[in-house]
């Protein structure tokens, strides 16, 4: 799982616009979408817009969901090719065009099996732990119940969780899913994120001994 945090920050630096770092930042996850086929991963989850995300500036946030938009439209079928299954995390609340495009896109894609991309939008983990603990209408409340009522029901917890962009918190993201994963904090910001790091991160990851409370 990948926050994919510092892409403002990369635009303003380099091309003096916010919006030019999503853009860009767009790139990488083509890159690391390519890059995790090949290193044979099964499930890849993106964060892509919070709940929190809403208190930014409207021109921004428009920014990003046209960019959103224009990617499924452009790439959704090159995605189906390369047998990858596309699933939306998060609340589902955007226009109703998007809305279409991405059940559209999720249906089209449900059985590939070659990579999972879960995409967090509008995703928000506290949001998501109500959600589950009111869907489950018995009083016995337990762990396999609350995890088959997640948004990753069918997705196993995060290995992994990357993220880039110099700040070491978790911004409302998986708090569940994230208990045992290995947390690895990059301070590149997002755009200059490489397949060579993905690389690095996964060779350590190799050789970390997980003990789950054991010994
Ligand atoms: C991308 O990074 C994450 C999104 C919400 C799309 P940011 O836009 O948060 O970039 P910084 O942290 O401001 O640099
Ligand atoms: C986390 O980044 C959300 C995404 C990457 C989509 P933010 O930039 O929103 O996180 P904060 O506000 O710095 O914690
Ligand atoms: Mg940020």
């Amino acid at each position: 799982a990948i926050i994919m945090d510092g892409n403002g920050r990369w635009g303003v630096k380099y091309k003096n616009s916010r919006n030019a770092g999503h853009r860009e930042g767009l790139n990488t996850v083509e890159k690391v979408i390519k890059s995790s086929i090949k290193q044979n991963i099964k499930y890849l989850t993106l964060y892509a817009f919070s709940t929190e995300n809403w208190k930014r500036p409207k021109k921004e946030i428009k920014y990003l969901f046209d960019l959103l938009e224009t990617f499924l439209i452009n790439k959704i079928e090159e995605l189906h090719k390369k047998g990858i299954k596309l699933k939306i995390i998060g609340t589902k609340n955007f226009s109703k065009k998007l809305n279409e495009l991405l059940k559209k896109s999720e249906k089209k894609t449900q059985k590939n099996k070659k990579l999972q991309i879960n995409l967090a939008l509008n995703y928000g983990s506290k949001n998501e732990l109500i959600n589950t603990f009111k869907r489950i209408k018995s009083k016995k409340i337990t762990e396999n119940k609350v995890k088959n009522n997640l948004y990753t029901k069918d997705t196993p917890d995060p290995d992994i969780l990357i993220r880039t962009g110099g700040k070491k918190r978790l911004s409302n993201f998986m708090l569940w899913q994230l208990a045992y994963s290995e947390l690895y904090f990059l301070d590149k910001l997002w755009p200059d994120f490489k397949p060579q790091d993905l690389r690095k991160i996964l060779k350590n990851f190799y050789k970390v001994k997980r003990n789950y409370g054991g010994i």
